[in-house]
C-alpha cells in the first residue's frame, strides 16, 4: 500500500482535492465508489468549489454509494446517500441518473443487492473508489471478519459502528444494520484511497498499515491491492 501523507488537514483536503480533479481529467467517466460520514465531506467541499470554478467536471463520470444504513426515515439527513447528497451530489454537476444508491428499506433486498453488483460489473467495476475507515478498520460496513470475496449485502453493524453512527444523527434511534458493498467489488477497484484524518484514527491507521494483513481489519486486506493508496494527515499518521 502505497503512503501519502500531508503535514496539515488543510494540504490533506487540498491533496485529495487535487489527485481527484486529475483523475476527472484524465477520465471525464470515471466510474467512483464514494463513502459518507465525517472524513470525506471537507473534499467533498473542495470538489464542489472545483467544479463551480469550472476546474472540474462530473457531468460525465458516475457514483455508487459505498452503503447506507437500515430504518432510518428515507429522509434522514444521517442516511449515507443525503450525506453524499448534502456534501458532494448537489455542489457538481453529476446528473441524477448517474448516482446509484442502495435502497435498504425495499421489501427484496437480496435483489437490491444483486442487481446493484449487476450494475457496478455490467458498468466495468470501479476505477476510483475513496473509503473511510472505521474505528475497528471496517471499509464501508464489512466489519470485522468479513470475507475477502464477500458480494453487496446486508450486514449486522460492529457495536463500536452504532455507536460512531450516533455523530451523523439528530436522534437516538441508532440503526443496528445496514447495506454495504463488499469486499470483492472495492478490491477489484482500479484504484483505491483509504482516506484518515485527525488522532482518533492514527492507532488503527498504523494497525493497518504495518500489522499483520488479517480480515479482523478489514482495511489492511488493502495491503493486497496493486494500486492502493493510504492518504493520511499528520495526526492519523502519527503512529506509522
Ligand atoms: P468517519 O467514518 O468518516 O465518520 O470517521 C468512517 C467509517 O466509519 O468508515
Amino acid at each position: 500500500m502505497n503512503v501519502l501523507r500531508f503535514d496539515s488537514e488543510a494540504a490533506w483536503v487540498n491533496g485529495i482535492a487535487c489527485l481527484w480533479r486529475d483523475r476527472l481529467r484524465l477520465n471525464p467517466r470515471l466510474r467512483m465508489c464514494l463513502p459518507s460520514g465525517h472524513t470525506p465531506n471537507k473534499v467533498y467541499e473542495t470538489m464542489g468549489r472545483s467544479v463551480t470554478s469550472g476546474q472540474a467536471s462530473f457531468q460525465e463520470a458516475e457514483v455508487f454509494a459505498l452503503d447506507d444504513f437500515g430504518g432510518l426515515a428515507l429522509d434522514d439527513p444521517g442516511r449515507c446517500r443525503n450525506m453524499l447528497r448534502h456534501h458532494l451530489l448537489n455542489r457538481v454537476d453529476l446528473p441524477k441518473e448517474r448516482f446509484h444508491f442502495l435502497d435498504t428499506e425495499a421489501s427484496d433486498l437480496e435483489r437490491v443487492c444483486r442487481e446493484y453488483d449487476e450494475q457496478i460489473e455490467k458498468a466495468g467495476g470501479f476505477d476510483l473508489t475513496l473509503l473511510g475507515i472505521g474505528l475497528n478498520g471496517h471499509l464501508g460496513l464489512n466489519e470485522p471478519g468479513s470475507a475477502v470475496d464477500c458480494v453487496t449485502r446486508r450486514v449486522e453493524m460492529a457495536a463500536s459502528s452504532v455507536k460512531s453512527s450516533a455523530g451523523y444523527l439528530s436522534h437516538s434511534n441508532l440503526p443496528t444494520w445496514g447495506v454495504t458493498v463488499g469486499l470483492k467489488q472495492l478490491l477489484a477497484s482500479r484504484e483505491v484511497w483509504l482516506l484518515a484524518n485527525g488522532a482518533k484514527k492514527a492507532e488503527i491507521v498504523a494497525r493497518t498499515a504495518k500489522g499483520e494483513v488479517t480480515q479482523d481489519v478489514p482495511a489492511s486486506m488493502l495491503r493486497q491491492h496493486p494500486n492502493a493508496w493510504l492518504i493520511v494527515d499528520a495526526e492519523a499518521g502519527a503512529k506509522l
